[in-house]
């Protein structure tokens, strides 16, 4: 069997990891998920979620039918999903994003079953639907062969991920050079998640490239320089620095926010058919 395609996506992601010696540094887990900050994100691009090609070729491709959306985080595609009529099931390993989910969904009056736990580990619970969908994981996912193959087989009709042209910290690189003198990699890509489809599937994805709005958002500058002091491990008496660095690539948006870089953000749905 060839595994030369999902070896490499393993390889490149290890390379991402954050050196230890900064983060004993600053005593933080970096990585830590904001259920909040990414119910703002989910809110913020409700409106402009007509236009998402994502949820127009799941759609599609579903045919009114059943969806599973694995690392559903707060519910940006599946409450709409399930709002379109759609029978949607989600997967969520972490509890505090499974149960802002359940709290938004009330919230908007959609009916979903929710699994709380790991794919592909969970993959058993979830049943088999027309759609097996995932927006925004790849990256998170170093086993990536499992990730793919459990998405493959537990779907009826195709298979849909939206992922960023890059890795999402592709941003933050030229900070961390600027902080800590450190290089961040340029892979994985896209392209070589296609070839990681193409090895465990044998099906080359088709691919859209579009644009959405900038993705995390904060209240005021005190909450901006916070998140990004603990995402670019800033020990506490580099904290002027980092936010000299930082203001100069603070944007307002037209709804109020602050956000980090552009206005836009390049986005790719990969899609394949059974
Ligand atoms: C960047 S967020 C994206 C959330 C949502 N899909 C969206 O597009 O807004 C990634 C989510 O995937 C979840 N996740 C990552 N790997 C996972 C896995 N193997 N199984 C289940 N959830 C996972 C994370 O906990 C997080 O909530």
């Amino acid at each position: 069997m060839e595994t030369a395609a999902r070896e490499a996506w393993r390889s490149f992601l290890e390379a991402w990891a954050i050196p230890q010696r900064l983060i004993d540094a600053v005593g933080v887990d970096p990585h830590v998920w904001h259920p909040e900050f990414w119910e703002r994100m989910r809110r913020a691009e409700a409106s402009r979620l007509q236009e998402s090609p994502t949820l127009a070729i799941v759609e599609d491709i579903a045919g009114g039918g059943s969806v599973l959306d694995v690392g559903a985080g707060t519910g940006r595609l599946a409450i709409p999903l399930a709002g379109r009529g759609h029978r949607v099931t989600t997967v969520e390993r972490d509890p505090d994003m499974a149960r802002s989910l359940a709290a938004e969904a009330e919230r908007a009056g959609a009916v979903m079953t929710q699994v709380v736990g790991a794919w592909p580990l969970v993959a058993g619970n979830t049943g088999i639907h027309d759609v097996v969908l995932a927006t925004q994981v790849v990256y998170d996912v170093a086993g990536i062969g499992g990730f793919v193959e459990a998405m493959h087989h537990r779907s009826r009709r195709g298979v849909v991920v939206e992922m960023t042209p890059r890795h999402p910290w592709t941003p933050l690189s030229r900070y961390f050079r600027a902080l800590h003198g450190l290089e961040r990699p340029s892979r994985p890509t896209v392209d070589d998640f296609g070839r990681v489809v193409e090895e465990v599937v044998g099906i080359s994805p088709q691919q859209r490239h579009w644009t959405a709005p900038t993705g995390l958002r904060f209240a005021d500058m005190q909450e901006l320089l916070a998140f990004y002091r603990r995402r670019l491990l800033v020990p506490p008496v580099r904290s002027i620095e980092a936010a000299a660095l930082l203001e100069p690539d603070v944007r307002h948006t037209d709804d109020g926010w602050l956000v980090l870089g552009p206005e836009e953000r390049d986005v790719v749905t990969l899609w394949w058919r059974k």
